[in-house]
C-alpha cells in the first residue's frame, strides 16, 4: 500500500479541516499518482473535499464508524482497519497493493502507515501559521528512508520538494542477493 501526504516544515498537514498549502503542481502530482487507483481516506477528509464529494476517476473508500455506504455506491464505507482489508480482498481481488493509496487525514494516516511500503511526501519548506493535524516526522524514524527527491520547486513564495520514502525493510530486501 502507498501513502501520499503534503507536509509543512513541522510535518503539519491541516488546519480546521483544510489543507495548509494547496499548491497547483502538488494537486496535479496527486492526481497523476492516484488516477484510476483506490484511495482510502477518513470521514473528515471526505468532508474537506469540494461539496464533500469523493474523488473522480478513483475508487474511494472512506473509513468511518458513523457513515454508511451511500446507495449510489459513489464511495464505500468501512468501519475498521480490519474490515478494510476484508473489503479490499472481497471487492478488488485482483488489485495490486501499489495501486492502493492512503490519502489522509491524520487519524487514517496513523492507522495505516504500518501497512504501507512507499510514502510520497510533498515537503513544503515553510511552517504554517496554524495547524491542528500532523504526520509523523519520517526523518526521525529509523524505519523510513528517502529513496527519491525532486529538485527544489517553487510556487509564489513557497519552495517544496517531492520526496519518496521507502521502508528500510523493503530496501534491505531489494539489496539482498537472490
Ligand atoms: N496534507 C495532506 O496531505 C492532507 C491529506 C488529507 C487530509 N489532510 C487534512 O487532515 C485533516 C483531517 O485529519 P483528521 O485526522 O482530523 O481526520 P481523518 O483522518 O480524515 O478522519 C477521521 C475520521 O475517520 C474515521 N476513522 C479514522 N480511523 C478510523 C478507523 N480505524 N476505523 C474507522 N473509522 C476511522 C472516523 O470517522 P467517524 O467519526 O465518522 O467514525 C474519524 O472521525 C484535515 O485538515 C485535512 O485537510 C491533509
Amino acid at each position: 500500500m502507498n501513502l501520499i501526504v503534503n507536509v509543512d516544515s513541522n510535518w503539519a498537514i491541516g488546519y480546521k479541516n483544510r489543507l495548509l498549502f494547496p499548491i497547483p503542481a502538488d494537486l496535479k502530482n496527486f492526481k497523476r499518482l492516484t488516477d484510476g487507483k483506490i484511495v482510502i481516506m477518513g470521514r473528515k477528509t471526505l468532508e474537506s473535499l469540494p461539496k464533500s464529494k469523493p474523488l473522480s476517476n478513483r475508487k474511494n473508500i472512506v473509513l468511518s464508524k458513523k457513515l454508511q455506504t451511500p446507495s449510489n455506491n459513489e464511495y464505500l464505507v468501512c468501519n475498521s482497519v480490519e474490515n478494510l482489508f476484508v473489503l479490499l480482498r472481497n471487492n478488488f481481488p485482483q488489485v495490486k497493493t501499489e495501486d492502493v493509496f492512503v490519502i489522509g487525514g491524520e487519524q487514517v494516516y496513523r492507522a495505516l502507515i504500518p501497512f504501507c511500503s512507499v510514502i510520497y511526501v510533498t515537503k513544503v519548506n515553510k511552517a504554517a501559521l496554524n495547524a491542528d493535524t500532523f504526520f509523523p516526522n519520517l526523518d526521525k524514524s529509523t524505519e523510513w528512508k528517502i529513496i527519491e527527491s525532486s529538485e527544489l520547486l517553487e510556487y509564489n513564495d513557497i519552495s517544496f520538494n517531492f520526496l519518496i520514502y521507502g521502508k528500510n525493510d523493503n530496501l534491505n530486501n531489494l539489496c539482498k542477493k537472490p
